[in-house]
């Protein structure tokens, strides 16, 4: 219930995406959002208030003169309580207005009367030429002046046929943007590299070794490092997740190429901070076979040598001028031991412990922080709620560091 208590105000205007935001109102509700949704008279061309208000659960409203709002001011009384407005998708001509200040209706009236501090977020939506056309692009670029938050455009089909800029972001995307808007900006213009999720090693091209590692505690990290402001790169082993929105995701197998695509990132972005989530894999077969092992006699069994793979998080931690290191102990039994002392082994700031075989492929953890100080507890909880506070205590250490 990332967004529990919020009421937020969803505005409609004229577009074909409006059909997209019936999706949208019900991940917000989902969410534990109460969602207000107004619309201008062009929006109702597209969906009806009636499919609107039975998903929101809310009456819509669509008129400056509404009679029922007891006082007949419904641009004064539907805002302020709001946590946010969201106007999606919004239209060039409500751009336009936005960058002008115009109130001739109720959607337009209301962003102008809603009270400084309450979050204002557009999805624009329109067709490629109408995007680039010098006005909107005058427009839009009053409207970021003034603290409006843009989510999107981006490039894509459009439903007029044509193909470019000014495609409205899907219904899960702006729902991450809209969480992001009510998290703690704590690591804004920090850049984050992490690694998660298993590795894999083959054994021959259709078998390999890997671990019960799911990914999940690492996609949740890297969500709420980038929800805290941050630009995060994910270097990912195979897993079933979808990146996070706005996180950069490189896929590799072996422990080796996760290596490599890590000292690679290093030298590019020269992040403040490496998060290493992975479960790596400690050593790989030294003999795989390039062609399959076949089972010819009842005796031969396959006869498997290991080496060990590079230990990508020492490495990072031994480099002159390292990032700030947060590793993972992915532990089986004492916890509060092996957790300190691998610590000091690894030579890293932080270091999270917890058991592996209590949370690989769950959907929630506990977590126990080392840092030079002893170590602090964070109870169970999902792993987005512990990704979020380990975030949270990432950027308080990232201030004393
Ligand atoms: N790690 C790594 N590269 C490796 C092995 C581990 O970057 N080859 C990182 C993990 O991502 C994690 C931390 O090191 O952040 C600890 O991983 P873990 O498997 O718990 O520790 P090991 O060092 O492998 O020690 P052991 O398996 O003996 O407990």
């Amino acid at each position: 219930m990332r967004l529990a208590g919020k009421k937020i105000v969803l505005g409609m205007t004229g577009g074909i995406a409006c059909y997209k935001i019936a999706e949208l109102t019900r991940m917000l509700g989902k969410a534990g959002a109460d969602v207000q949704v107004v619309m201008t008279q062009a929006a109702t061309q597209f969906i009806t208030p009636v499919t609107m208000q039975a998903l929101s659960g809310n009456t819509v409203f669509a008129d400056q003169w509404d009679t029922r709002i007891p006082n007949n001011m419904p641009h004064i009384d539907l805002t302020r309580d709001a946590d946010a407005i969201v106007i999606a998708p919004c239209s060039t001509d409500f751009m336009s207005k936005l960058a002008h200040g115009a109130c001739d209706d109720l959607l337009s009236t209301l962003c102008i009367a809603r009270p400084s501090g309450i979050p204002l977020l557009i999805a624009p939506a329109m067709n490629v030429e109408m995007w680039q056309n010098a006005a909107t692009q005058r427009n839009a670029t009053l409207i970021k002046a003034d603290g409006i938050q843009m989510m999107g455009p981006v490039s894509g089909e459009q439903a007029c046929g044509e193909t470019g800029m000014g495609r409205m972001l899907e219904p899960d995307q702006l729902f991450s943007e809209i969480v992001a808007t009510f998290q703690k900006k704590s690591l804004t213009g920090k850049q984050i590299l992490i690694t998660a999720g298993p590795t894999f090693e083959p054994i021959d091209p259709v078998r390999g070794i890997t671990n019960l590692s799911s990914g999940k505690m690492g996609y949740a990290i890297a969500q709420a490092a980038w929800e805290a402001g941050a630009q995060v790169t994910l270097v990912s082993g195979p897993t079933a997740l979808s990146a996070p929105y706005g996180v950069r995701r490189i896929h590799v197998q072996t422990a080796q190429q996760m290596h490599d695509a890590v000292m690679t990132q290093l030298q590019i972005q020269n992040p403040q901070v490496f998060i290493a989530v992975a479960a790596v894999a400690d050593w790989r077969v030294a003999n795989a076979s390039d062609q399959k092992l076949k089972k010819t006699s009842e005796s031969n069994t396959p006869q498997l040598k290991f080496i060990q793979n590079p230990d990508i998080l020492a490495l990072v931690a031994a480099l002159p001028n390292a990032p700030y290191c947060v590793g993972f102990a992915a532990e089986s039994e004492n916890l509060l031991q092996y957790g300190a002392a691998k610590r000091v082994k690894k030579n890293i700031p932080l270091l999270v412990g917890n058991i592996g075989h209590h949370t690989f492929g769950k959907e929630d953890n506990e977590l126990v922080l080392f840092d030079a100080n002893g170590y602090v507890q964070l109870p169970r909880a999902d792993k987005q709620t512990l990704a979020i506070q380990l975030i949270d205590e990432l950027a308080q250490r990232l201030v004393s560091a």
